[in-house]
């Protein structure tokens, strides 16, 4: 679990003035770190007020991951089955439903956050993330959402394939790993050039797709660098 989650969900739960202590505090040791608790602690615009109402009526109705499958998307999209789990989130496979066009998409939800609140900052902080990146061995951003169960939700791109630490145990050539190598490589350093530090570049969080590519997934501890803050 992050740094910024841990302070962040710590933080949300004081009351105004020691909220304002800690938060100094947390300065002195980690300005980095205060700065990003700040930032999320000063969302309070009206659209992050309606959706968090609209969170709590079903938030805390999952029992487990397979309870969203059926789920319909900002009325377009329908979860169809459980890609994976992470840390601290659920993925899902969407498949598109108005009969417009055939489409698949990942949703990600952040199941294991102690409140709707924290649930909703930090879909908004890995979206935001995704959204300023542009990559193709990236993972897309498409939307940020609620379900008809009004839960929210990242929508991206689904890439289909197998984790990368799928692939190394599949005894992978010497040329198919050259690839891989190469477009992580050049993920990374677009990440880099905006600005963004990944921070969790485990063989969990890198997709090998069936073209042999590898595509960046999961941002939610990204962090800009001091360069771009
Ligand atoms: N865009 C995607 N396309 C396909 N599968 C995905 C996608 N995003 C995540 N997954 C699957 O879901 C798992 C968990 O997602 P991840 O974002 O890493 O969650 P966490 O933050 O909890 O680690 C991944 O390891 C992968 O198997
Ligand atoms: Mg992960």
């Amino acid at each position: 679990m992050s740094d910024l989650y841990e302070s962040y969900t710590e933080l949300s739960n004081s009351c105004a003035g020691d909220q304002q202590q800690k938060l100094d505090e947390l300065a002195k040791q980690q300005p980095e770190l205060a700065q990003q608790v700040q930032a999320l602690l000063s969302h309070s615009d009206y659209a992050f007020e309606n959706l968090i109402t609209k969170m709590h009526q079903g938030f805390f109705e999952q029992e487990d991951a397979e309870i969203r499958i059926g789920r319909i998307i900002d009325g377009k999209y329908q979860i169809t089955q459980l890609l994976g789990q992470g840390g601290m989130s659920d993925v899902y496979k969407a498949k598109r439903i108005d009969g417009l066009i055939k489409h698949e998409v990942a949703i990600k939800y952040f199941a294991l956050a102690q409140s709707c609140e924290v649930a909703l900052a930090m879909i908004q902080k890995e979206a935001q993330i995704l959204a300023n990146l542009d990559h193709q061995f990236i993972a897309s951003f498409i939307d940020i959402g609620h379900d008809d169960h009004h839960e929210p939700n990242i929508m991206m791109e689904y890439i289909n394939g197998i984790t990368l630490f799928e692939f190394l145990h599949s005894a992978p050539s010497e040329e198919a790993t050259d690839q891989v190598n190469k477009t992580l490589n050049s993920a990374i350093k677009h990440a880099q050039e905006q600005g963004i530090e990944h921070g969790d570049l485990s063989k969990n969080n890198v997709l090998v797709d069936h073209n042999g590519n590898a595509n960046i997934i999961d941002f939610d501890i990204a962090s800009y660098t001091a360069a771009k803050r």
